[in-house]
């Protein structure tokens, strides 16, 4: 695969970045999540987790079921003051 391939399109990192950063040392998603912010994009790593799994086996000779995918958290929503107001005058 080429360098410039973008593997995280939500922040823009691409294959050569991911595989400079295990060369450098990094070995999981959640490693490479933090440093490089693929996964924390608007679609949360649904689009590029996979990809970057797959090529952290392919670069260190793990299978796929080796690696561990990183932590997912739902996104948060943000929510009007009233909407919790009205709950609580419902007792
Ligand atoms: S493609 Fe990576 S976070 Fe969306």
């Amino acid at each position: 695969m080429r360098d410039d391939v973008v593997i995280c399109r939500c922040e823009d990192v691409t294959y050569g970045d991911i595989v400079r950063a295990i060369s450098g040392g990094l070995s999981t998603t959640e490693e490479i999540k933090r440093i490089l912010r693929c996964g924390m994009g608007p679609c949360q790593g649904r689009t590029c987790s996979r990809l970057i799994a797959r090529i952290i086996a392919s670069e260190t000779g793990a299978t796929i079921d080796d690696v561990e995918f990183p932590v997912v958290r739902p996104p948060t929503m943000p929510v009007e003051i009233g909407v919790m107001a009205d709950e609580h005058h419902e007792d």
